[in-house]
């Protein structure tokens, strides 16, 4: 009896290592070195093609691992900038790390991009895919650069497309090369390897991300790519090696996930708000749950930024095109559509319905915090609904202050939010910046022509504020107000 019990678990053990052997070796989990016909490239030079917020971390993080990058654009007035150690964006840490390998030589800017792609041996396209009126992917700017390498091309040239594009896009990428640019097959190789990048903290999650993503060309190399990341793969970051759409679909997958979590929370709080259920408690809850996790589970105004709007559309309109339903992505859009209109609601029913003449002080106008981005920001739908209601406006932001100005002049913007409270009527937290979490409350109370305050980022210690008088609401903190 005992030698058969020790047979089933020996068999048992020998089954759970094959099964957890086939299931890597299928995944391509990069660790375990796939080696093809290219030979891995010492030292290559590699390409960056544009330099936004992608391709210029991309090409200050290359450099940083070690590698030589030369970055180049369409807009010469940015790459002069950046020849002058000036940095066209915000992003913690990027102006040290870009002036460093300056100073090293390892990262250096072009004006030419054809010259720039003649000497590369490997090219990250980084450039801009806006959405299309229509919810698909604009790639004009993506051709503008594949009919540059179609001119250019002399040499092996791997071609790896970090920008987010459609799936199927690589191998129509190879398929306009080798047909309308009449290229030898075997002298490119696209490879797809999406960022993760999230804007405020893009230098670290290049530099320690939660995994790799290396979408190849069945049985082509991508020992180049491991030769660019050796250092970050060296360091036990996980990698997934897979065929070009998987990677591509990742990406989507990805955020159109993590808008969903978001739409999801905001539902929730907007029941909360209805019940007098508390959504902080309830996101905590959920996220002791680990297949739940706690993180991106803070209701808000909704989400913003150039790329959750983006990638959901174009996922639901990918979806749309294979004939494949997509309904809880279309849900989180629908659901983020009108998630702004929550705080300016709360602020309609405490006026009793009329804002107009009323000063609002709106704090913080970036998507989110550390970043000076507007892009599909609440902030700006906030403003839009508000001045259209006949409010008076005066804003601050520690970043976004200039790009507003550009679409809103007749706000009133001002050098601290306490600057900007003064006389208002009313004061809207729109972002997270941490600053905003630590006001003077006192000094606040002194300032406003009214002590009314809708926290769209549930920031402030609700206790603290009531404590300094203020008619306070946040989102989904469950409180239910009377009007004034
Ligand atoms: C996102 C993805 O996170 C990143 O992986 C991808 O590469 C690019 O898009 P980003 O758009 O820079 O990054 O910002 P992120 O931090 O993801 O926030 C997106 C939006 O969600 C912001 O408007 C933010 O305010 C909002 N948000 C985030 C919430 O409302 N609640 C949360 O708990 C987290």
């Amino acid at each position: 009896m005992a030698y058969k019990n020790f047979f089933i678990v020996l068999m048992t053990g020998i089954v759970h290592i094959l099964y957890i052997y086939s299931t890597l070796s299928s995944s391509y989990q990069c660790n375990s070195v796939i080696r093809s016909q290219f030979l891995p490239i010492e030292n290559p030079r590699i390409g960056i093609i544009g330099t936004g917020y992608v391709g210029l971390v991309t090409g200050a993080c290359l450099a940083e691992c070690g590698n030589t990058v030369i970055c180049t654009d369409i807009d010469n007035v940015k790459i002069n900038l950046l020849k002058k150690n000036i940095i066209p964006i915000y992003e913690p840490d990027l102006e040290t790390l870009v002036i460093r390998n300056i100073e090293q030589e390892r990262l250096l800017f072009s004006n030419d991009i054809e010259q720039t792609i003649y000497d590369a041996d490997i090219i990250f396209i980084a450039v801009g895919t806006p959405a299309a009126d229509n919810g698909s992917v604009n790639l004009n700017a993506l051709y503008q650069v594949i009919d540059s390498i179609g001119k250019t091309i002399h040499k092996h040239l791997v071609i790896v497309i970090k920008s987010t594009v459609p799936v199927g896009t690589g191998a129509r990428i190879r398929t306009y090369l080798e047909n309308v640019h009449n290229i030898d097959p075997d002298l490119f190789c696209i490879v797809s390897n999406p960022e993760f990048l999230r804007e405020g903290s893009a230098v670290h999650d290049f530099l320690e991300p939660d995994r790799l993503v290396i979408g190849i060309e069945l049985d082509t190399s991508y020992d180049a790519l491991y030769m660019i990341y050796k250092s970050i793969l060296t360091s036990g970051v996980p990698c997934i090696v897979t065929n070009i759409a998987t990677a591509e679909l990742i990406k989507y997958a990805c955020n159109a996930f993590l808008a969903t979590k978001l739409s999801f929370i905001n539902e929730i709080a907007n029941i909360c708000d209805a019940t007098g259920a508390q959504v902080h408690t309830i996101a905590y809850a959920m996220g002791l749950d680990h297949r739940i996790s706690p993180y991106f589970l803070k209701a808000g105004p909704g989400y913003g930024g150039c790329c959750f709007p983006k990638d959901t559309q174009a996922l639901v309109h990918m979806a749309r095109h294979y004939q494949v339903p997509m309904h809880t992505v279309q849900g989180a859009i629908d659901t983020n559509s009108t998630q702004h209109k929550v705080p300016v609601n709360k602020l309609l029913k405490i006026f009793n319905g009329e804002v107009n003449g009323k000063v609002i002080a709106i704090l913080g106008l970036a998507f989110k915090a550390n970043t000076d981005d507007i892009r599909c920001s609440p902030s700006i739908l906030v403003i839009k609904q508000l001045q259209d209601l006949g409010a008076t406006i005066t804003a601050y932001d520690p970043k976004a202050m200039y790009t507003t100005a550009q679409l809103f002049p007749t706000v009133r913007y001002c050098s601290c939010a306490y600057e900007a409270v003064t006389d208002a009527d009313a004061i809207l937290i729109m972002t997270e910046w941490e600053e905003f979490r630590h006001l003077n409350l006192k000094r606040i109370a002194s300032l406003v022509r009214q002590p009314i305050i809708i926290d769209a980022r549930n920031i402030l210690d609700s206790d603290q504020v009531y404590k300094h008088g203020f008619i306070y609401d946040g989102i989904g903190l469950g409180i239910i107000h009377e009007s004034v």
